[in-house]
């Protein structure tokens, strides 16, 4: 089935849709957004990216257009319509269209509300090629807990380790690591695993709360802590995670190995854990 949208309560295939340019998501990066995976046809940890949702709304102003239970009628009827299966949910709220352009926020904002269903073929998990990260200075701003359409940081950063050769980067602050340009960073160390504690530094990610619960939920230690480069490189193994990728190996971090490669023990096992819980909720 073809890829849908929905904008502002019209449903039309995505290259059709249309923003106008006075659209503050437009001309400041003025919103925020979620991606979900979709498995079974389900909307995986909904509750949880429409709390997050809420949230990072709330931080920078602009009030919720709707519900949760609206959005989640929107997210089904989304899934519906594309027919997809496995798939990315994406939804999008920017402070709207303004008169004129203008930093001060308008009195009675209209938000732009947008939702896409596209495909999600890294989410099959036919073939999982550990990354070849590299260590790359966090320089994005200082409310990185905020999930903002503002990406161009991320995308120079990403692009910088494409270029370098890399996949992605590892992003390092004041000789602590924060995370990875879409995704949270995890170590383990002697059985042991640690991924940086919540802060405005790193993006609360819904798939990191996951992972700690599923660790603990079975028994296997697990620290939220600072962790510095040198602890970094002396790991046993790293891994990532996101929506996007659930949860991923480090292969190669600046030219060392982890994980003899190939994804090390406890990422195995987590991956396992996670995969299980995956097929009890959809
Ligand atoms: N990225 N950190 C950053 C900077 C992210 O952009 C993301 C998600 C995460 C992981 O969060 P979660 O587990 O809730 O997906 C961490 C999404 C997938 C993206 O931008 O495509």
């Amino acid at each position: 089935m073809p890829p849908i949208s929905y904008l502002n309560g019209t449903w039309q295939p995505p290259e059709e849709a249309r923003v106008p340019i006075l659209d503050r998501g437009f001309l400041f990066g003025d919103g925020i957004y979620e991606v979900i995976p979709v498995y079974n046809s389900q909307a995986f940890t909904l509750p949880r990216h429409l709390t997050r949702l809420n949230h990072c709304l709330k931080e920078i102003g602009i009030a919720n257009p709707m519900t949760d239970a609206a959005w989640e009628a929107i997210v089904n009827e989304a899934i519906a319509r594309s027919g997809e299966i496995t798939a990315f949910i994406y939804l999008q709220v920017t402070r709207g269209v303004v008169a004129k352009r203008d930093h001060q926020y308008p009195k009675n904002p209209a938000p732009t509300v947008l939702v896409m269903v596209y495909e999600a073929p890294i989410l099959e998990r036919r073939e999982i090629v550990p990354l070849k990260m590299i260590t790359l200075d966090d320089f994005r701003w200082a409310r990185g807990h905020i999930k903002t359409v503002s990406l161009i940081a991320a995308g120079m950063l990403k692009n910088e380790a494409l270029a370098r050769g890399a996949d992605d980067a590892i992003l390092v602050k004041d000789g602590r690591i924060t995370e990875a340009t879409s995704s949270n960073v995890f170590i383990a160390k002697k059985g042991v695993l640690a991924t940086p504690p919540k802060s405005n530094r790193l993006l609360h990610g819904i798939t990191r709360d996951l992972v700690l619960e599923l660790a603990r939920g079975h028994g296997l230690p697990a620290e939220e802590r600072e962790i510095t480069t040198e602890q970094l490189a002396d790991a046993d193994e790293i891994f990532i995670s996101s929506s996007g990728y659930e949860t991923w190996p480090v292969g190669v971090l600046n030219g060392q190995v982890f994980g003899s490669g190939e994804g090390g023990r406890l990422w195995r096992q987590l991956d396992r854990l996670f995969q299980r819980f995956k097929s009890e909720r959809n």
